[in-house]
């Protein structure tokens, strides 16, 4: 089995087990909860990129054209159909392409809008995706990633140092920036060995801009829930 399709199997057993759970959408909620606005804001044709179920489609407004992209055989399965369905509420009926992120099947500027929540660490070539990414979007596009594992920065350690003093201080409710104890981030990022779950690619922030290229631009960075997310612009409207 390749490296790629036992990082799949991993994550395939871990979706297997999440809708076997009674906490099921509870948990889902809480992961698009922060990206609802942003959802609500997208019109016209939106492509989600490794979209699973097409569970973001509970936040798209109805009249939204919503495809989604996922090699998965796993959101096939009635268990995913039904538990989908049921989640989408009265979002727009997704169309579901078996597809590789890296090859998609649609014209150059096809897309108002992309998405790719969580699901860029799962592919076998991340770079690929966002030219690809970019490809179908139209120029004024917007793209939204939401990634893990990624290191961060220095600042971005020493602005969740601060916040976290902060919050206790004030006694105030945090916003979970990076996900792990202060001691134990500083301790890994000086050590150079960001921990990577067992089924993600790692992907290193230089490495995502250089994909970039100048075709997205970076509109905003930042850290929501413990993932780095990216707004996007495609260039040349
Ligand atoms: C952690 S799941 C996220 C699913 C979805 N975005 C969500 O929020 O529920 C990662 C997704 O990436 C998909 N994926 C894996 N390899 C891919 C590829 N080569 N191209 C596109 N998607 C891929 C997986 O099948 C899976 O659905």
């Amino acid at each position: 089995m390749s490296d790629y399709q036992s990082r799949l199997s991993l994550m395939e057993g871990w979706y297997e087990e999440l809708v076997a759970s009674d906490e099921r959408e509870q948990l889902l909620l809480q992961d698009y909860e922060p990206h609802r606005q942003f959802l609500g804001s997208l019109s016209g044709s939106v492509v989600d990129i490794g979209g699973g179920a097409g569970l973001a489609a509970r936040f798209l407004r109805s009249d939204v054209d919503y495809v989604v992209v996922d090699p998965s055989e796993l959101w096939r399965s009635r268990e995913w159909i039904e538990f989908g369905a049921a989640f989408r509420k009265s979002g727009p009926e997704p169309r579901f392409i078996a597809a590789d992120g890296e090859a998609l099947p649609f014209p150059d500027e096809q897309f108002d809008a992309a998405l790719s929540f969580w699901s860029l660490n799962h592919v076998r070539d991340p770079g690929r995706c966002l030219v690809e990414m970019a490809r179908v979007l139209k120029p004024g596009g917007y793209a939204r990633l939401v990634l893990e594992d990624i290191e961060p920065s220095w600042p971005d350690l020493l602005n969740d140092g601060a916040a976290r003093v902060w919050a206790r201080v004030a006694r105030i409710k945090r916003q979970t920036l990076i996900r792990r104890p202060l001691i134990e981030a500083f301790s890994s990022k000086m050590r150079g060995d960001w921990p990577l779950h067992e089924d993600h690619i790692r992907i290193p922030e230089p490495a995502l801009r250089e994909w970039m290229g100048d075709c997205l631009t970076v509109k905003r960075r930042e850290w929501i829930d413990g993932s780095l997310t990216f707004d996007l612009v495609k260039s040349g409207d």
